[in-house]
């Protein structure tokens, strides 16, 4: 199957933030049955991201306060590089900028590299004491970095967007009237908080953080059926799945393809092959010849 154009293997991508830049971490899941991977988010310049611990376990899902740490766009473009020659799939390189103009500093710079596609980290909620509100919240700087990654962008770019929007339909409108050529949802919920009850104190350091895995799921599925309904361009759904059934679903409410994050930490790389062998199991079963006819095909009661 094609996604924006590029042939993948089967329409399961890592998510980004979750293996870092290794290229031989993103290799190993294209092995594993991955047909793109998502880097973690790069900025111009390396971060170190928040003190830890930034990460906390709860019922359901993970609690994490990052803070973009990674090492700058000039390394991670080494990486996508060796990547490319190690192997045949698809590279997503997922760009953070703190204004606009960083943000089309970072498109020029992809530019010069083999990668396939371009995701605008428009919606971590991790950074607000540096940034202020996520860019996906709101719609003037949604159309205005879209527009101005677009106009010096030579690959596709997707916009990944926050589910904390209170309108996300109208924000992917936004971000495919600026010439956004495919969605990446959701992004983190929350802020959440998990607490040591006997510390008396939150578990991260940075207090907060945005939820993933499980307990997200129903709310990704959701957006993505509402953003499936309101855009044309193609949807990279992600949020809680973590079985080739959950990626099934995805694929059903509108996701064309589906990224995995969180579940990679309890299943490890695993989950990319065992996911793709339950999707074609359940094709197969329920006689479906293709991933592209999984698309959308939920009918509403
Ligand atoms: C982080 O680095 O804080 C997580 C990235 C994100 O939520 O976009």
């Amino acid at each position: 199957m094609k996604f924006l154009g590029k042939e993948i293997s089967s329409p399961l991508t890592l998510a980004s933030g979750i293996l870092g830049i290794s290229f031989s971490s993103l290799q190993r899941v294209i092995n594993d049955g991955a047909g793109m991977v998502t880097t973690k988010s790069l900025s111009l310049e390396p971060r170190m991201g928040h003190e830890g611990p930034i990460i906390a376990e709860f019922e359901g899902g993970l609690l994490n306060s990052v803070g973009l740490t990674n090492p700058g766009i000039e390394e991670g473009l080494l990486e996508i590089e060796k990547f490319h020659q190690a192997c045949q799939g698809v590279s997503i390189v997922s760009v953070f900028g703190g204004n606009t103009q960083e943000f089309k500093q970072l498109a020029e710079a992809v530019n010069g590299s083999p990668a396939d596609l371009l995701e605008l980290n428009l919606s971590c909620p991790n950074v607000e004491d540096e940034f202020k509100r996520p860019f996906a919240l709101v719609p003037e700087m949604v159309t205005e970095i879209v527009s101005a990654v677009c106009a010096v962008s030579s690959i596709p770019v997707l916009a990944k967007l926050s589910p904390n929007a209170l309108d996300i339909g109208e924000i992917a409108g936004l971000a495919e009237a600026a010439g956004a050529d495919a969605i990446t949802m959701i992004n983190t919920l929350g802020h959440g908080m998990v607490i040591d009850p006997i510390a008396k104190r939150p578990v991260l350091r940075n207090n907060f953080g945005g939820m993933s895995g499980p307990c997200i799921k129903p709310l990704a599925l959701k957006l993505i059926h509402d953003v499936y309904k309101t855009v044309k361009i193609p949807i990279l759904g992600t949020g809680g799945v973590s079985t080739g059934l959950d990626a099934v679903e995805m694929m059903m409410a509108g996701a064309s393809a589906v990224a995995i994050g969180t579940a990679v930490y309890d299943k490890g790389l695993d989950v990319f092959s065992l996911a793709k062998r339950e999707m074609d199991t359940f094709m197969r079963e329920h006689g479906y010849a293709d991933y592209p006819e999984l698309i959308g095909i939920l009918e509403e009661n």
